[in-house]
């Protein structure tokens, strides 16, 4: 059974926290991407949380489902402008299904990376690739590990210290395992938070991807159609479903 880190204190403090990381326009750019992929057709978002891409794709008029674990953070998505309109199924997205064909299926800012197994991962392409209908595109968002960062025998790779915040990653590279730990002053008090992840080169979804029945159409380095090369901390990849 999938564990829910979105409990209902992460939920609320969620949009301020991401508002620091994405900018207005990287959130438009992102958005922008996922409509053209759409192509006119439906999107389902896996792990929509609170809406952050979910309700900016709506507004470019694209018909955007969702499925995601935390009913907290679904309940911030619903109690926003036309959230009440983007129907949710609460589950795994790695199992759950929804009704009907999608155009798109997009999973972004890492969170294929909240399952932890291989296993899980494969199976998530699956359920990705079942929902799409022929010729449809599933859209991944996710970091390049940061392995080249580490000195033999070390473990955490530190991505951003301020005076009030910490955040390490601690790698696992027998068990390509990361937790991310997050540390904020808030009101004096320290509040920590820890997240299990399992990390995958680009080449590894490529074969989950083929497992599922889906070809690779693009890698690219970022949602304004970046390169992907040598120095890209991330990538977006499009699979999609053979039209048969
Ligand atoms: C980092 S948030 C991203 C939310 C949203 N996609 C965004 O970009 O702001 C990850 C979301 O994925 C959900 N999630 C994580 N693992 C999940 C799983 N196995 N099945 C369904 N939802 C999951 C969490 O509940 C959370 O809402």
């Amino acid at each position: 059974v999938a564990i829910d880190y979105f409990d209902e204190r992460i939920a609320a403090s969620y949009d301020a926290s991401v508002a620091e990381e994405f900018t207005p326009e990287t959130i438009q750019a992102t958005a922008r991407f996922l409509a053209a992929r759409a192509g006119g057709g439906r999107a389902l978002e896996l792990g929509i949380g609170t809406g952050r891409i979910a309700l900016p794709l709506r507004a470019l008029g694209v018909e955007v489902h969702g499925i995601d674990l935390s009913e907290a953070m679904v309940a911030r998505l619903h109690a926003k402008d036309g959230g009440a309109d983007v129907p949710v199924a609460i589950g795994d997205f790695s199992a759950t299904r929804v009704e009907g064909a999608f155009s798109l299926v997009y999973l972004v800012f890492n969170t294929i990376m909240n399952l932890t197994t291989q296993d899980l991962q494969v199976a998530c392409f699956a359920n990705a690739a079942r929902h799409l209908e022929p010729g449809g595109c599933f859209v991944v968002e996710v970091m390049v590990p940061a392995l080249q960062r580490l000195h033999p025998g070390e473990t955490l790779v530190s991505y951003g210290i301020g005076p009030d915040h910490v955040d390490l990653d601690e790698y696992d590279v027998v068990g390509q395992g990361l937790v991310s730990h997050h540390y904020r002053v808030v009101d004096g008090q320290l509040l920590r938070n820890s997240v299990p992840f399992r990390y995958a080169w680009p080449a590894e979804l490529d074969l989950m991807a083929r497992l599922a029945g889906l070809e690779l159409r693009e890698r690219l380095g970022g949602w304004s159609g970046e390169p992907f090369d040598a120095a890209s901390e991330g990538h977006v990849s499009v699979w999609a479903r053979p039209r048969g």
